[in-house]
């Protein structure tokens, strides 16, 4: 299909920026979303042709309804952008942190995807990749995975909103399935990004991480939805 269109949100830097730049190599017409115009317009240079700035602050209202008026049909949405402002665990962490945490990694997803949502629906095969985390797979929490052993509890915010991130990805899935949607949660694996100081003191290279969410925006019409997928393809236990 020809002039395909992706939005990437957060896509201004690490993990997001790779996957925007994989995208527009695949053909599509990319949405480099970025809460500031001059960080997005760089990340749009860099990535060259088929990158287009949109700018985006997902815990915006206005913001998201003014970008969403800007694109009439969108293939793929990645929700990529994300905040881990904290390792505390819940005892140390105030609500005001899980709040401002969610307001990023949850509520900013809800927000953007029910904003794209009519330009999703002019899309003859539209896919939405959440880029979630394997600290927030509540299996793996409970039966100690040395990848992911944040210590007892911590970071309590940020696995706690990629826990209801992952919620949200199976609801969303079972909604728009007959609509042909395909819906489908990314962990990324531990990348050395600014997001927090242990993945940018001991993480992977963000590049392999976002070719597998380009996996996901690319799947087939028989792909799977409402699952849970590390980077390199093999199920995450929700
Ligand atoms: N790195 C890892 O090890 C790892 C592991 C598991 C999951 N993840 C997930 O991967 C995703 C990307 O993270 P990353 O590692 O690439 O981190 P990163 O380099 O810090 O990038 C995060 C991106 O999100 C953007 N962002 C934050 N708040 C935003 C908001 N309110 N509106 C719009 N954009 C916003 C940032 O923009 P600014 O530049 O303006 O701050 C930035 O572009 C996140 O969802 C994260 O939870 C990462």
């Amino acid at each position: 299909m020809n002039n395909r269109t992706a939005l990437v949100t957060g896509a201004n830097k690490g993990i997001g920026k790779d996957i925007a730049r994989l995208l527009a190599a695949e053909g599509f017409l990319v949405y480099v979303g970025s809460r500031d115009a001059g960080r997005g317009q760089r990340a749009v240079e860099e990535i060259g042709e088929g990158a287009r700035p949109l700018v985006l602050d997902v815990t915006n209202p206005d913001g998201i309804a003014a970008a969403a008026r800007r694109v009439d049909r969108l293939d793929v949405l990645v929700n990529n952008a994300g905040i881990s402002p904290s390792l505390a665990p819940p005892t140390e962490t105030g609500a005001d942190e899980f709040r401002r945490t969610y307001e990023t990694n949850v509520f900013g997803v809800v927000a953007v995807t029910n904003a794209f949502l009519p330009a999703l629906r002019r899309s003859p095969h539209p896919r939405i990749v959440n880029v979630s985390s394997g600290t927030g797979s509540l299996t793996w929490s409970t039966s100690p995975n040395p990848q992911f052993a944040t210590g007892s509890g911590g970071a309590a915010a940020y696995r706690s909103s990629k826990a209801a991130l992952n919620a949200l990805t199976v609801l969303y899935a079972q909604t728009l399935a007959e609509e042909g949607f395909k819906i489908n949660a990314l962990a990324p694996g531990l990348r050395a990004t600014d997001l927090n100081p242990r993945a940018a003191a001991a993480g992977g290279d963000p590049a392999e991480a976002a070719q597998g969410a380009v996996r996901l925006a690319l799947l087939p019409d028989d792909g799977p939805t409402g699952e849970f997928f590390s980077w390199d393809g093999t199920p995450v236990p929700w």
